[in-house]
């Protein structure tokens, strides 16, 4: 890359940076990073800094940086054709070719994928698609969608309300009219401390209950839910959530959305998080690990059940009224398949199971006593450390002493350790490409404890 002196001043003129303060960036009070190269686990910036990013990004680049099959399938993609569109039965070789891998990953009731651009987009989709298919049903009604909160799902405006975090709210008028938010199933932050786990899925079940019930199940057309929640704190669910809530969706007619944007295509060691924790999804929202992020690219899967409504209603209305110009852009479907292709080549997601594993077990001994931790969890490759100020009766911070970001700036400055500061709560993210190995799993820990130690001591 070309050095050039004025870099850092044209970002903070001209640069809109989203999820940043944007008043403490102009002022100089947020640092500038600019990043230039990445090779496996580890990126490098224009300073010549080299850190160990533990966050994979934004846990997307899954097979790790630099890897030359990605790059050269989309440098031949790009000069064969680097564009045309999927309108009116038109495809790419690429864009087939991926949506063939994609259903042969896929859990077997499911039966087309389309794409898209991001996470966002695909659940935008997922929610037009679920309108349509109860209109073309004969139930106009029956349209309202339950999220959680503690919920990603993306920050569009009918995404955005999805999503069960204040931040993404507040000021933005959102949440839209018929998003309505139940209990997170986050059994650490549970109201009442003397409930079990059993009792605590129980509560969650008997809260969803009372919403269909107040609202009327022949107004509730579906529920999103990540596998395990991401961005609202990495809380893999208590033992039996999905089954009882898959049973309550069930005996109400209530479409259930997977969206496996981080856990789709091996974070959790398995295909989709969705087999893991028996869910039986009616859409599949996938984005991040579909390309690990080499090019932006994202899909919502499509069930049979799901399929056959579509189908019907085109007959009933003329094509289907959706559609981007870049939808399965074929630079993102050339990225997809050398992607999937190197993660069954490498054994990735092996890969992410065993290390995932031996992360999370080395995180939980090596801070689980710590008198500031209140809780280490996690499943496959992710993981998540969240403090307390007080263990014995679970006091949190205060929001204010921002002590996740402090712990994260620490790992940064003292081990060059990526782990995301969470944006609710005092939790630090971890999410590293698949190819971790053990010793630098090792490197991760050691550097959280020194950087919890500095400080809370
Ligand atoms: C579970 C989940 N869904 C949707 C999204 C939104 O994806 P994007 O940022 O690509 O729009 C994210 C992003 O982190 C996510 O974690």
């Amino acid at each position: 890359m070309l050095h050039n002196d004025k870099l850092e001043q044209w970002d903070r003129e001209n640069f809109f940076h989203p999820s940043t303060h944007l008043a403490e960036f102009a002022r100089g009070n947020v640092a500038q990073r600019v990043i230039t190269g990445g090779s496996g686990c580890h990126i490098e910036d224009r300073d010549g800094n080299r850190m160990l990013d533990a966050f994979a990004g934004l846990y997307c680049v899954n097979v790790g940086y630099g890897r030359p099959e990605i790059a050269e399938a989309i440098a031949i993609q790009a000069k064969e054709l680097a564009y045309y569109h999927s309108y009116v039965g038109h495809g790419t070789e690429a864009s087939i070719t991926l949506a063939k891998m994609v259903l042969d990953r896929a859990p077997d009731h499911m039966s087309k994928v389309y794409f898209g651009q991001s996470g966002s987009d695909a659940n935008e989709t997922n929610i037009k698609l679920i309108w349509y298919y109860n209109n073309i049903l004969g139930r106009p009604l029956k349209k309202k969608i339950i999220s959680r909160w503690r919920g990603y799902h993306g920050s569009g405006l009918m995404t955005g309300s999805l999503t069960g975090l204040e931040l993404f709210h507040k000021k933005f008028d959102l949440p839209l009219a018929g998003v309505l938010h139940t209990e997170a199933p986050d059994y650490f932050r549970r109201d009442d401390l003397a409930q079990s786990e059993s009792e605590f899925v129980a509560h969650c079940v008997s809260k969803l209950e009372e919403m269909i019930h107040r609202e009327g199940a022949d107004t509730i057309a579906a529920f999103i839910g990540e596998p395990v929640l991401g961005t609202g704190g990495i809380v893999p669910p208590p033992e039996g959530y999905w089954p009882a809530i898959q049973a309550v969706l069930d005996r109400h007619d209530i479409l259930l959305i997977a969206d496996e944007v981080v856990t789709g295509f091996g974070r959790l060691g398995t295909m989709f998080g969705s087999e893991h924790y028996g869910m039986r999804p009616d859409l599949i929202t996938i984005a991040k690990g579909l390309t690990s992020a080499y090019a932006p690219l994202s899909g919502s899967i499509v069930s049979e059940k799901m399929w056959a409504v579509l189908e019907r209603g085109t007959d009933e209305n003329g094509p289907i009224g959706h559609g981007w110009t870049y939808s399965a852009h074929p630079i993102g479907a050339a990225a997809g398949v050398a992607n999937l292709e190197l993660i069954d080549k490498l054994g990735l997601m092996e890969n992410a199971s065993t290390v995932g594993t031996y992360l999370n077990d080395q995180m939980r001994s090596a801070l689980g006593d710590h008198p500031h931790v209140g809780d280490v969890r996690g499943t496959g490759m992710i993981c998540a450390v969240e403090l307390v100020e007080n263990k014995d009766n679970r006091r949190f911070y205060d929001a204010g002493d921002k002590v996740g970001p402090q712990i994260s700036a620490k790992l940064l400055e003292q081990n060059s350790v990526i782990a995301r500061a969470m944006p609710q709560g005092d939790i630090l993210g971890f999410a590293p490409p698949f190819c971790l190995t053990h010793a630098e799993a090792d490197q991760v820990v050691e550097a959280t404890v020194q950087a919890v130690t500095s400080v809370l001591g």
